[in-house]
């Protein structure tokens, strides 16, 4: 099959660049979605790589850009532990930014990991078709990539794409022993703007291969990741890119 087309890469010089871009591009989709729309859309990335991002986004000079009360949160994945676990990606996000900028609770939308796993992503998909309805198109979709080439929590091994009309999908990663919540390509790929960061050496071989290698999305699932109507945008620091000195 056909690789789809692989979006833009912005190689930017350290971590710390990537996170003032991620940042600004956040901005500018929440003021264009806001502008053209009314509201802003955004699902969140989990682990480490965008926690810089999200603390500048609670800084004054982006934050109080933003209109957040028009500003309705999601999350690309979450992991099958409670709210306040350290492991947790709403934790994360919660204790970066959104317990520092002016969004109302009922805008932010948690994965329930502490549920049992099946429930919890039928009970967000329900969430999804609820406020967004069923066909659920983000304004802003913000991903990473594992070294193994995973993106939300979509790992290798498995086929990403056989969800048929399933929103969110409970994996058992086999890799870790543990359970997660993912959202599916069909909502991923149904956004206006994905943005995939990217850091570090350990990275750099998993981006060549999904960007530039044959498409095998059960060996390297973030390939599955092409809007159909929308922009791909990787961030990418020099090491992820191979490029450092
Ligand atoms: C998660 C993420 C996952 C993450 C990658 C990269 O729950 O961990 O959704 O897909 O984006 O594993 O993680 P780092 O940014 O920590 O390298």
């Amino acid at each position: 099959m056909t690789a789809p087309p692989r979006g833009e890469l912005r190689v930017l010089e350290t971590p710390q660049a990537v996170a003032a871009a991620l940042a600004d591009l956040f901005v500018a989709e929440a003021h264009s979605a806001r502008k053209d729309r009314g509201s802003f859309f955004v699902a969140l990335a989990g682990g480490k790589t965008p926690q810089a991002a999200y603390s500048l986004l609670a800084g004054a000079e982006r934050r109080d850009t933003i209109d957040w009360q028009h500003v309705l949160i999601y999350f690309g994945d979450e992991r099958c532990v409670p709210p306040e676990s350290d492991e947790s990606n709403y934790k994360m996000a919660f204790d970066s930014f959104l317990s520092q900028v002016p969004i109302p609770a009922q805008n932010v939308h948690r994965m329930h990991g502490e549920d049992e796993p099946v429930r919890a992503a039928r009970a967000y998909s329900q969430v999804l078709a609820e406020t967004m309805g069923e066909a659920p198109r983000f304004d802003l979709m913000l991903l990473g990539m594992g070294d193994d080439g995973h993106t939300a929590s979509l790992f290798p091994g498995a086929d990403p794409g056989t969800d048929g009309d399933q929103l969110v999908r409970a994996v058992f990663v086999e890799k870790y022993g543990v359970h997660r919540l993912t959202l599916t390509p069909p909502v991923i790929n149904n956004s206006r703007h994905v943005i995939i960061a990217v850091e570090g050496a350990a990275k750099a071989p998993a981006l060549h291969a999904v960007r530039e290698g044959p498409y095998d999305p059960v060996k390297y699932p973030a390939q599955i990741v092409s809007p159909r109507d929308g922009k791909l945008t990787w961030l990418s620091d020099k090491a992820a890119a191979g490029l450092a000195g």
